[in-house]
């Protein structure tokens, strides 16, 4: 491979998306430091991806972990080129006002302190070394509001608006930064999370054709391997069998 990023962080690659981005990525020739807090995943990945693959576990709320990157990788995988941040998840669908307090911290701190502590790690040795592609994966809940998203769709504005503004950092440097703002996907472990009930999280996609894993994962492969003069501020994506439709309208109150 000739492209001039070899190693790749991604972030939650025991499951779903990150899981396919890392394998498709050793795919495509980088190096993969795979993470995410279950180890015998990562361990069964690494098998699965060969030796270009690194399993490492780390827990984004963990932040003493998170700021000790990228001294705390393994020697000669220090020089992270690419970090893709995509851990993240959504938990319940409650109103706002029924919600669990800690599921609020719970994504707060994974989807946004955690994001935002290991782009501060990494970041540096990119900008130092005029070479680099911060990646994250936001959502379409940080777009469109929709009942039950509250803080999980904050979070994922939030995302949005964190990686524009490091564009606007960026100005001057080559290293690029991307938002990827994925819709309806299946075939990930999230629903499971969210709702806490296979039932309940299969029959979420039922009578769907959703996004898969590896629609997610042929976007970032895309994107990164697009020539170093072209950056991709943000990716909207959704399923065919999905779009936003209006604006509800309650007409209990007349
Ligand atoms: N699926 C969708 O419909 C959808 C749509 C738009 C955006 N997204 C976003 O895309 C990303 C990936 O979602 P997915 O569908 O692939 O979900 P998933 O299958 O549930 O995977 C989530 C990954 O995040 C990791 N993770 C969660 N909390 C973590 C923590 N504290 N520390 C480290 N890793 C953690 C999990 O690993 P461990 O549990 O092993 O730590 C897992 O590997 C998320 O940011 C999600 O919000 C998903």
């Amino acid at each position: 491979m000739t492209h001039p990023l070899k190693t790749v962080l991604v972030t939650g690659a025991t499951a779903g998306f990150g899981h396919a981005i890392a394998l498709r990525l050793v795919k495509d020739g980088f190096r993969v430091i795979a993470t995410g807090r279950r180890l015998e995943r990562l361990d069964a990945l690494a098998k699965e991806a060969g030796e270009n693959l690194l399993p490492f576990q780390l827990d984004m709320t963990d932040l003493d972990a998170v700021k000790a990157l990228p001294g705390s990788l393994p020697q000669g995988w220090q020089q992270v080129d690419v970090l893709i941040n995509n851990a993240g998840l959504a938990l319940g669908l409650e109103k706002a006002w029924e919600t669990k307090p800690a599921d609020w911290e719970q994504m707060i701190a994974t989807n946004v302190t955690g994001l935002v502590e290991i782009t501060r790690a990494l970041l540096p040795g990119m900008v130092e070394r005029n070479a680099g592609h911060v990646i994250s994966l936001g959502s379409t809940a940080g777009i469109y509001p929709y009942p039950g998203a509250n803080v999980y769709g904050a979070t994922k504005a939030f995302v949005d608006q964190f990686m524009r503004n490091l564009r606007s950092d960026l100005l001057g440097k080559q290293v690029r930064a991307t938002n990827i703002a994925p819709g309806l996907c299946g075939g990930s472990e999230f629903s499971q999370v969210r709702l806490g009930d296979d039932a309940k999280a299969a029959a979420f996609y039922d009578k769907t054709k959703p996004l898969l894993p590896e629609d997610i994962a042929e976007t970032v492969a895309w994107v990164l391997k697009l020539p170093p003069h072209v950056n991709i501020n943000q990716i909207e994506m959704m399923p065919t069998c999905q779009a936003s439709a209006g604006l509800a309208v309650d007409r209990s109150m007349a």
